[in-house]
């Protein structure tokens, strides 16, 4: 495999040409929290506001049928990025937060009883934590550890302790922002699926830097963001198979969600727009489209192997 031309992928980055204050070359070493922006996501973004901005899923004119053109584009990037087998599986949200908390109080909240137990480990990220408490606090469910071990992975030994058939959801981060690990999610997917559980996997720092394959993986909920993945920030994804989707509620309630409305109730349409109430994040999810494309061209092999690289460099 031909490597990384780092010094090509230096290049890519507006921000990166910009020198210090003493003429240092700019090292970004905060890509975890937020990563910078390509010029081809910068160009996108702005092709939408300076070509052809309009509502979306509104406007029966030119603009609006290109943005809700575009807008699908970018979902079906998405979903080939994943490997997801169907685009309605594919819902646009404001981040990987907010993907975690409408599976929790969408999913969960119908789903979860007294008695329940949810299994979480320490390594999550909040965003992957306080959902599940609150859920348990809501429904009278439990959250159980899986236990770490000393050198910061998940003991899969234990998980006969705290895994049964009262567990619905198993909580995992595909890789911890805390500790770097990489989880075996395949492995803790068909333990999830054997008790009777599904499992959502926070792919917030794990998507920008492996291959996810969630049909090969068995993930039933898969969240993330776009702004880690080198696109926009105020855009995520959560991933959801059909049927699960399917019996998941809706959280936001308003326009474009509905099916019809009655003065005493309204219906609601399917996935993905169920789940995306009001104004989504036009701009935003069609330049995520461009940061897939983007990361595409570099090819996840040789990011993952670039990433090996420097592993190996630092220890
Ligand atoms: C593992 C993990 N999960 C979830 C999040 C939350 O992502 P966001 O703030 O984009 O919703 C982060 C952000 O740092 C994270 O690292």
């Amino acid at each position: 495999m031909i490597p990384l031309d780092i010094e090509a992928v230096r290049g890519d980055f507006p921000i990166l040409q910009k020198p210090l204050p003493k003429g240092l070359p700019l090292v970004y070493l905060d890509s975890g929290a937020s990563a910078q922006k390509p010029q081809c996501v910068i160009d996108k973004e702005r092709e939408v506001y300076e070509n052809y901005y309009a509502n979306a899923y509104r406007g029966v004119y030119r603009f609006g049928a290109i943005v809700d053109e575009e807008l699908e584009g970018a979902r079906e990037k998405v979903r080939q990025f994943i490997r997801a087998e169907h685009s309605d599986e594919i819902v646009f949200t404001s981040g990987c937060t907010m993907s975690l908390n409408l599976v929790a109080s969408g999913w969960g909240k119908r789903n979860l009883k007294d008695g329940d137990e949810i299994l979480i480990n320490e390594m999550e990220h909040h965003a992957n934590f306080v959902p599940w408490q609150q859920l348990a606090a809501q429904t009278g469910a439990t959250c159980r550890f899986l236990p770490l071990t000393d050198d910061g992975r998940l003991d899969m030994a234990r998980i006969g302790e705290v895994l049964s058939d009262k567990t619905k959801i198993v909580a995992v981060t595909g890789m911890s922002n805390m500790l770097g690990t990489l989880n075996p999610i395949d492995e803790l997917a068909k333990k999830a699926h054997d008790a009777g559980a599904v499992i959502v996997v926070d792919g917030a720092q794990s998507v920008p830097h492996e291959h996810t394959d969630v049909v090969a993986s068995g993930i039933d909920f898969l969240a993330f963001s776009g702004h880690k993945l080198y696109g926009p920030s105020g855009v995520g994804v959560l991933y959801g198979k059909r049927e699960l989707l399917e019996q998941t509620d809706p959280i936001l309630f308003g326009g474009h969600m509905i099916d019809r409305v009655y003065k005493d109730h309204s219906t609601w349409a399917s996935s993905p727009a169920k789940f995306e109430a009001g104004t989504i994040q036009i701009a935003q999810a069609i330049a995520l489209g461009a940061a897939i494309d983007y990361m595409g061209t570099l090819g996840m092999d040789k990011v993952q192997e670039h990433e090996r690289n420097v592993l190996e460099y630092a220890y």
